[in-house]
């Protein structure tokens, strides 16, 4: 049996890194097929030693195709997916458009394996929003001990969530500065070279943004229906890695020590906390590496049972192509695909 799987918006930011997770963990694969718009057919990108043309997505056949790892935006998603999923293959999307359907998975290795299991329902596995995959790796060993009621989280997000002409902006805008020039913002609603902004996605109407909105629901879908989640999201010139500042109401006690203990050992967490010796994590020292690291565990005295704490993952990594390559080695080892 050959296992075909391919990689729809194999150009992009999160394309180009599925490729490489693939080739660095050795991912089973016979044959290894890039996708992405009309006019990047031909266009070469790099898998390990190779170089693979690449095809369209609008008129590849599925049909003999195992899996496939999809970032080519909502709305493309939302066209080529179920197609690829009616044709046999099992399709990992990383956009949020099938998130919240209730036939299709949303999985974080670390916190739901299990229900991947639910994939046979549309074909279709989701993975979640960079910064809520990165909130509940680090908050499910807590959960486990003491049972989260409430999360009120600040982001801090890198312009590599935003895509690749969103990185070309902050570098362009800032050179721009230096040039005593400015540059009309083109992907964000301000300018972003040493600003923040506090907007990602779309305002809905109740002003909450669609960023936040996914915080919300996504973290309920995956950790626990019963958690209250608030979030406020800020994109920062940073180029790569998110951070997000988190307090954490829990029901029950739950001390420094035991949440640390907790973390040290849990799946692909890794604690830095010793602020005496200035270490904690910041998305410079985080970025390009797999695991989310947690820092500045401390008790939060504003509430009866709470902790605040800092955790930075590489949003293009965990956030994205990683978490969705570890779903397709689950597909691989468990489900015999
Ligand atoms: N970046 C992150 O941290 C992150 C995290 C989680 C999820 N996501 C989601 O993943 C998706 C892609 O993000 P990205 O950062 O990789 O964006 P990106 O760097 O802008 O890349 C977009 C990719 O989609 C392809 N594409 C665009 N239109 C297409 C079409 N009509 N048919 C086929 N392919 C098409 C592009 O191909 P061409 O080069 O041919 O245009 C490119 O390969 C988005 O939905 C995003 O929300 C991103």
């Amino acid at each position: 049996m050959t296992r075909k799987i391919a990689i729809a918006g194999a150009t992009g930011n999160v394309g180009r890194e599925i490729l490489n997770i693939l080739h660095e963990r050795k991912f089973p694969a016979d044959e290894v097929i890039a996708l992405a718009s009309p006019n990047s057919v031909g266009k070469k990108v790099s898998y390990g030693n190779q170089t693979l043309s690449v095809k369209s997505l609008e008129d590849f056949d599925f049909k003999d195709t195992k899996i496939a790892l999809f970032s080519p935006g909502g709305k493309i998603s939302a066209i080529h997916a179920p197609r690829a999923g009616k044709a046999g293959c099992v399709v990992i999307d990383n956009t949020s458009h099938f998130r919240m359907d209730k036939n299709v998975p949303l999985i974080v290795p670390e916190v739901n394996p299990l229900a991947i299991v639910d994939y046979k329902k549309s074909n279709i596995i989701a993975n979640p929003n960079c910064s809520t995959i990165q909130m509940v790796v680090a908050l499910k060993p807590l959960h486990e001990i003491a049972k989260i009621k409430r999360i009120v989280v600040a982001t801090y997000q890198a312009v590599s969530g935003a895509g690749k002409e969103a990185m070309d902006e902050l570098y362009n805008s800032t050179k721009k500065i230096y040039e005593n020039q400015n540059l009309e913002p083109k992907k964000f609603s301000k300018r972003i070279a040493f600003n923040v902004i506090p907007q990602i996605d779309a305002f809905m109407e109740d002003g909450v943004t669609k960023e936040e909105w996914k915080m919300k629901v996504e973290t309920k879908k995956i950790l626990d229906p019963n958690i209250e989640v608030e979030a406020t999201c800020v994109r920062v010139p940073v180029f790569n890695a998110h951070s997000e500042a988190i307090n954490v109401e829990f029901e029950k006690p739950i001390s420094v020590e035991q949440a640390k203990k907790a973390l040290g050992n849990a799946q692909g967490v890794i604690l830095i906390d010793n602020p005496q010796d200035m270490k904690f994590i910041t998305p410079i020292e985080a970025s390009a590496k797999d695991p989310v690291f947690v820092s500045r565990v401390r008790k939060d005295s504003s509430v009866k049972n709470g902790l605040s704490l800092w955790v930075v993952a590489d949003n293009l990594k965990k956030g994205a192509a990683l978490n969705a390559v570890q779903i397709a080695e689950i597909l691989v080892k468990d489900y015999g695909l």
